[in-house]
Formats: structure tokens, C-alpha cells, sequence
């Protein structure tokens, strides 16, 4: 694999950052961070989506400028990644002006091609979804069945872009490519929203939209948000319909496309129009995630019950994201929504990552400075038979992510460290070490301590800090790929010291935690 390329949607800037577009971001991140360590590129660009009435509304009402009001929040978003270690490569913002350039290149190349046009209509917008809708997404008092408000009756000439033009097209590659959308059984529910596809309003006058990037020659024609916003994953790159820079040769197609279940009509409809519009390759992958409940209730600023990720770590006195990442990157299987409460975040982390993981760690680190001053002893080193399973187990760790399968992955390593902490307990190293049997007790530490390289590496992707101080006790390098762990890491002689054995994560604190709420 040369390279590996992975993208999120681009959050709207007009609310901050919750614990739902965190979950988005951290899945990413460990997708990358996976593919990092099998390959020597794997790229991420995440962003912000800054136009649209929504923040031209909310920033009025604010009395600030759009512009203002973008910078303010967009900051807020580029502030909770850096909290959560999220690694992007790339920050896009759709107010950066070679966006900008390219997004309106887009659209006049697809307007000389024909795939777009002039139209008189008359719609029902929904500013929340900021999509014109049709009779079927409304409910029985005519209001959005998502946003539950009344959508406005727009009535303009705009531009039309000929979505119905690759109906076919579309629907053939998702027949052919079933790993195209993941999970595979989404695949139905947009082949059926494809069944009733009509070509799609891709402007709004100015008069009733202004924040936004005007069409070039026709400056009374804003383009539609969507349009605007979709681009970024090949505006970033550097496309700009003329030039084809190194950048988005190396790069583009995406890998996998991040993004949630509820905006999959317009990656895998829209989307992938545009792009066969403009003669590009399509995306290999669109991974649409499920969502975060809280609490097992959805999440919503009037029932007040909106979870931030700083509001997270203030909570639970956190230093570092691993716990959260692992949490929520473990919360649900793939495309499944997932939920996220207080307790059990804390039960969870603390059972597989302190008790289980941590613990065998700092376990078997002690032991060897109790019995054997911290030494290993050349005839501690041998092949053991859990080395095969740790190397099945990555094995199974990679298939998993190949499907996007994160959840599942996790639970391969969690197993693997049970197998080990079973080893432990079935070989008992500390009645070696009284009944004497030095040379038993020391390969017994030896097969843990080696095992466990292999672990600081598969659970890197989700807690890349407590990997790292896990591999800086094993003296092993964190950045080893995954097909290069060979399990020939420890070596004899002197190998750690009594102050250096630190453990590698905490123990939440419930009471802390509540004290802080
Ligand atoms: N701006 C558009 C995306 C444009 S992509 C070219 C948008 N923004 S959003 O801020 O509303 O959502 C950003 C992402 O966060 C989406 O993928 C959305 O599904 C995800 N989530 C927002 N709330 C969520 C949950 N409660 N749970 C999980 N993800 C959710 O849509």
C-alpha cells in the first residue's frame, strides 16, 4: 500500500463541537492512524463547513459578521481535535479562498459541460438540513421530519445540476462495488433513494442566501452549500479543474470517506455525480457511522443533554484522550449507533484499559525488578507458542479494519490481553519464584513483556499516549509497522529500573468525577 488517504465530513461551524462529531473524528482518526502503521502516507483531512443560511441567520443574530462568527467557531472544532490527539494532516475551511477559486471552477466547468443549467422552481427549504425537500420528508403538519420545523416556500430561478444524467451509473457501481458503502446493508436504502432522483437546485439568489461562494460571471447566484461543501475533499488537494497538482495525483481517490448515516444521500448520490461529472475517480470507500446517544437519548440543545469533549475530561479529571478515543472508537459496531454514559465510560476504560492492560504491564515490570533486579537473562529469550497468537491476532486486527470493523478490531486485542492475563495466572511466575525455578519465572516474564509490544502496537490507534508509554517501558519503537513485529524486541540484559515503571493509565475516579460535574 503507497499511500492511504481518509476524510471526515466538515462540521457546520454554527453550534461547538459535541461528543457526536467526536465520535466521527476519533474513528477517523484511528482508521488512520491503523493504515499508518501499514503504510509509510496515510493522510487525513478534516474541516469546517462555514457558508449557508444557517450561520448568515445565527451570526446576524449574534450582531457579528459571518466571517467572525466562522473564525470564533471553526476555532472551537480545531481546539477539541488538538484535545483528542486527533492527527489530521489537513484543516479545511470552505471560507479559504482557494477553496473558494476552485469551487467556482468546479461549477463553471460543469456548466460548459452542459451538467448544469438555468431552471424556474418553486421548493420547500429546510434551513437545518439546508436541502430543498420533498413530500416525503415531511411529516403530517407539513414540518421536516428531522429538523420538526416548517421549511420555507422558495420560489427562483436557479442553477440545476443533471443528477438524473448518472442515475444509472451510480446505481450500477454500487451494484457492482458491495464494499462500496459501509456497512454493505446502507446500500439498499440509497439504491432505493435513487429510484426517485430528480435533478438538483446547486444555487440560490443572492437575495435570499449571500453567505456564500458566488458563481463566477452570474455574482446574483450563490452556490449551493452542499456543492461548496462536498468539494473540499478535492479542493484541499489542490484540484481546481485545470491543474492536477502532485498533491491530488498522490492522494485522490479517497481510501474511505468518513461521514454519518444521516448524510449519505449526498456522498453517495451527489457526490459521486459530481465527481463522474468532472471525470474523476470515485472514492473506494464510504463509511457511514452511526449515532451517539446519550444515555440511550438523542442528543439535543432544548433537552439540554448536548455532551462536549472538554466537558468530558473536566468530568473525570482526564490528562490524556486515550480513554475517551478507546470508548467511543469501541461504541458501537460498524454503521451501529452507539451511546455514551458516564458509567459506562468509566466501568469500561477501567476494566480494559487499567485493570486488564495496565495492570499486566506494570505487573509483570515489577516482578522482573523484584526477582531479577530488572534484568533478563539470555535464557529467559525463547519462542513462545502466545507469540503465534499475537501474530494471529494482528492478523485478525488488520482484516478487521480492512472492513472498517474498529469496534471489533479492539475487542481482537482485548482477547489477547485476557490470553495473556490468563497465562499469567495459569503459570503463576511469583510461585516460581518462591519454589526457586528462576529460569521458568524469567521466561514467563520474558513472554509477557514480548507479547506485549505486539499489543502497545495494535491498541496504538485508539490510545496513541498509553501506547507510547507502554513501548518507552519496553524500550520498543512505537513506530514499528505491523508487518514488521517479529517478537524479537526484548533483549538480555539490564532492562528496566525500579523508578522507571510507571503505570500506563490511571483508574477513573467516580468520586472525582462527580465532584467536578
Ligand atoms: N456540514 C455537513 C457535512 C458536510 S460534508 C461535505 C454536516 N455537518 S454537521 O456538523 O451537521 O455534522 C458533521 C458530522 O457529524 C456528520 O457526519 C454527522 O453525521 C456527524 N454527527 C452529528 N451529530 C452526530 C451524533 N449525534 N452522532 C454521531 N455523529 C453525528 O452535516
Amino acid at each position: 500500500m503507497e499511500k492511504f488517504y481518509t476524510t471526515t465530513a466538515i462540521d457546520y461551524v454554527n453550534g461547538a463541537p459535541h461528543i457526536g462529531h467526536a465520535y466521527e473524528k476519533i474513528l477517523t482518526d484511528v482508521i488512520k492512524r491503523h493504515f499508518s502503521q501499514r503504510c509509510n502516507d496515510a493522510y487525513m483531512l478534516t474541516g469546517t463547513d462555514e457558508h449557508g443560511i444557517k450561520i448568515q441567520k445565527t451570526s446576524a443574530s449574534m450582531g457579528i459578521s459571518e466571517k467572525e462568527f466562522c473564525d470564533q467557531n471553526s476555532s472551537k472544532f480545531q481546539n477539541a481535535w488538538k484535545l483528542l490527539d486527533i492527527s489530521y494532516s489537513q484543516f479545511i475551511r470552505t471560507t479559504d479562498d482557494y477553496h473558494k477559486k476552485a469551487v467556482q471552477k468546479i461549477f463553471k466547468k460543469l456548466l460548459e459541460k452542459g451538467d448544469i443549467y438555468k431552471h424556474s422552481y418553486t421548493g420547500l427549504y429546510c434551513s437545518g438540513c439546508e436541502a430543498f425537500l420533498s413530500e416525503k420528508d415531511l411529516d403530517e403538519n407539513g414540518c421536516c421530519l428531522i429538523h420538526k420545523t416548517k421549511p420555507e416556500e422558495v420560489s427562483e430561478e436557479n442553477y440545476f445540476f443533471k443528477l438524473t444524467k448518472y442515475k444509472e451509473r451510480i446505481i450500477k457501481h454500487i451494484k457492482e462495488n458491495p464494499n462500496f458503502i459501509v456497512p454493505s446493508f446502507r446500500a439498499n436504502e440509497v439504491l432505493n433513494q435513487l429510484e426517485n432522483i430528480e435533478d438538483i437546485s446547486v444555487s440560490r439568489t443572492k437575495t435570499s442566501v449571500k453567505w456564500g461562494i458566488p458563481v463566477l460571471d452570474d455574482e446574483n447566484q450563490v452556490i449551493y452549500v452542499w456543492i461548496d461543501a462536498l468539494s473540499n475533499y478535492i479542493t484541499a488537494l489542490g484540484y481546481d479543474t485545470e491543474n492536477e497538482t502532485e498533491k491530488f495525483k498522490r492522494y485522490w481517490p479517497a481510501d474511505v470517506q468518513v461521514i454519518g448515516k444521516d448524510i449519505l444521500k449526498f456522498h453517495s448520490i451527489y457526490w459521486i455525480a459530481i465527481l463522474m461529472a468532472l471525470d474523476l475517480p470515485l472514492p473506494k470507500h464510504i463509511l457511514a457511522h452511526g449515532w451517539i446517544t446519550i444515555d440511550e437519548a438523542k442528543m439535543s440543545k432544548s433537552l439540554g443533554n448536548v455532551v462536549s469533549p472538554e466537558s468530558i475530561f473536566k468530568a473525570f479529571n482526564l490528562e490524556i484522550p486515550d480513554p475517551l478515543r478507546y470508548y467511543m472508537a469501541t461504541a458501537a459496531p460498524v454503521g451501529k449507533d452507539g451511546n455514551y454514559s458516564d458509567d459506562d465510560f468509566k466501568e469500561k476504560v477501567n476494566a480494559h484499559l487499567a485493570n486488564s492492560m495496565g495492570n499486566l504491564l506494570n505487573r509483570t515490570l515489577s516482578m522482573l525488578v523484584k526477582y531479577f533486579d530488572g534484568e533478563i537473562k539470555e535464557e529467559f529469550i525463547h519462542k513462545s507458542e502466545l507469540f503465534d497468537n499475537a501474530k494471529k491476532t494482528i492478523e485478525e486486527v488488520k482484516h478487521h479494519f480492512d472492513y472498517f470493523e474498529i469496534a471489533e478490531a479492539a475487542l481482537k486485542i482485548t482477547e489477547l490481553v485476557d490470553t495473556l492475563n490468563k497465562y499469567v495466572t495459569d503459570n503463576a511466575p511469583w510461585t516460581l519464584a518462591k519454589e526457586e525455578k528462576w529460569t521458568e519465572c524469567g521466561k514467563v516474564l520474558y513472554t509477557i513483556l514480548e507479547a506485549m509490544t505486539s499489543v502497545a502496537s495494535m491498541i496504538y490507534p485508539y490510545c496513541p499516549n498509553i501506547a507510547q508509554a507502554m513501548a518507552n517501558q519496553l524500550k520498543y519503537d512505537i513506530n514499528t509497522k505491523l508487518d514488521d513485529i517479529d517478537f524479537k524486541n526484548i533483549k538480555a540484559g539490564k532492562f528496566i529500573t525500579k523508578e522507571e515503571i510507571k503505570p500506563v493509565f490511571l483508574r477513573l475516579d467516580s468520586e472525582l468525577a462527580n465532584k467536578n460535574k
